[in-house]
């Protein structure tokens, strides 16, 4: 019998697997070169710490079930709200700002399609107990940088969803019309106003959303300090970093307070957001006092998917010890010490199929360890060029690792 893996989840083999370990550590080496430090909180979570304030869109979209006790849990969809409840519960009274970055899968009940899966992976970070426009401007940066690095092809929108807000002020549902305009659905946010007698608001909305610059902004609609936005581009502006004013961005999830952004990716086709973020609250559904945070999370597979990093690649070595399995692993032993990773035959097979097994993994040396060896003396086989020499065991690993041969 056969068993498929559940809809929308993906297995991953080693060439992948290498692919994705690779750009985890690029994403690791930066956010740590901006003083982010891992966290990790729990697979599952209680449903409440979700559907408080993640936004219809996601609680729809939620893996929840009842453990065998009657509690309600859920599968997490994202990671800021653990994390901020991690904070809340363990980290609280430690000095502000806090600067996390975690690695890990979530899962949504979607319809699954390229790039939108039921499992899929986030790599995020979270600057918690700060406000200001350098904060905002520091995750922009870190996103930005992580994606210069990893050469994709994409582009940076920032926009604001205080302003979204301020503008639908005494709209009754409004949190519906700010999914409306997330999806940039404008028939369904037009009619929406309508019915609620504000069908003035929608050209204000379709104009700010149209808006290239703060001053274009202000223009249709002065009522709003746009004195945080500014000095956050006005950072962004003096390090080079391109991107797009956009007050269209309303973001799916509810908590969000103001400066939010969105990567896309070119070569994605529809599920082109690879990136998404911007400053929030949710202390305050743990009943504590607002703390200011601001943050981001990556599409990891969206990522993954489009760009191409060089893999590191470390040589690799078959030790053949013709039927002597324990001289083999002595050699393969001390080459594995070195670092150099190193297979030695488990099946009594031939030196003919041990060969062309090495083959088969892509290996890049074969070592011959035989009557030799007694000498202190190995046969260094080059796979890749056929060349073979005999060489004394002691130099072996530095052979191996400066590619001589
Ligand atoms: P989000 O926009 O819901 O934000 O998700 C972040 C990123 O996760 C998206 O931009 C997208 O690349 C990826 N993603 C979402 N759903 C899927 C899926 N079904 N399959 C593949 N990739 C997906 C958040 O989750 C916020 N917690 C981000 C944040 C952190 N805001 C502040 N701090």
């Amino acid at each position: 019998m056969r068993i498929e893996k559940p809809r929308g989840t993906r297995d991953f083999l080693p060439d992948e697997m290498e692919k994705r370990r690779n750009i985890e550590g690029i994403m690791r080496r930066i956010v740590e070169s901006f003083g982010y430090r891992e966290v990790s909180t729990p697979t599952f979570e209680h449903l409440e710490l979700f559907t408080i304030k993640s936004g219809d869109e996601i609680i729809e979209e939620i893996y929840a079930f009842k453990d065998k006790s009657g509690r309600d849990l859920a599968l997490r969809p994202e990671l800021t709200a653990p994390v901020m409840r991690l904070f809340v519960n363990e980290c609280f009274v430690m000095p502000k700002p806090l600067r996390f970055y975690y690695f890990a899968n979530c899962f949504r009940y979607e319809r699954p399609q390229k790039g939108r899966y039921r499992e899929f992976w986030q790599f995020g970070v979270e600057l918690i107990g700060s406000d200001t426009p350098e904060s905002d401007a520091e995750v922009i940066i870190l996103a930005y940088r992580i994606m210069e690095e990893l050469s994709i092809d994409f582009s940076l929108h920032i926009g604001h969803v205080g302003l979204l807000r301020k503008v639908l002020h005494g709209v009754d549902e409004k949190e519906r019309a700010m999914r409306f305009i997330d999806k940039k659905e404008w028939r369904e946010l037009e009619n929406f106003l309508e019915r609620k007698g504000k069908g003035e608001l929608f050209e204000k909305i379709m104009e700010l959303s149209s808006s290239r610059s703060i001053e274009e902004a202000i223009s249709v609609y002065p009522d709003f300090d746009y004195s945080h936005i500014s000095k956050v581009l006005g950072i962004l502006d003096s390090l080079g970093i391109d991107f797009k004013l956009d007050f269209g961005i309303a973001r799916g999830l509810d908590y969000y307070t103001g400066m939010v952004f969105e990567i896309y990716g070119r070569g994605l086709g529809a599920q082109n957001q690879i990136c998404g973020g911007g400053s929030y609250s949710l202390t305050g559904i743990f009943g504590k006092e607002d703390v200011p945070a601001t943050g981001f999370a990556i599409g990891f597979d969206r990522v993954a998917e489009i760009c191409n990093v060089d893999q590191e690649k470390t040589r690799k070595v078959v030790v053949i010890g013709f039927g002597d399995y324990s001289k083999a692993t002595k050699v393969a032993d001390v080459l594995r010490r070195e670092g150099i990773p190193s297979v030695v035959d488990v099946m009594g097979r031939s030196v003919k199929k041990q060969l062309s097994f090495a083959n088969s993994i892509n290996a890049d040396y074969a070592v011959f360890v035989g009557e030799e060896f007694k000498k202190g003396l190995v046969t260094v086989k080059n796979l890749n060029t056929g060349n073979q020499r005999e060489i004394r065991f002691e130099e072996l690993s530095s052979y191996i690792i400066n590619g001589e041969i």
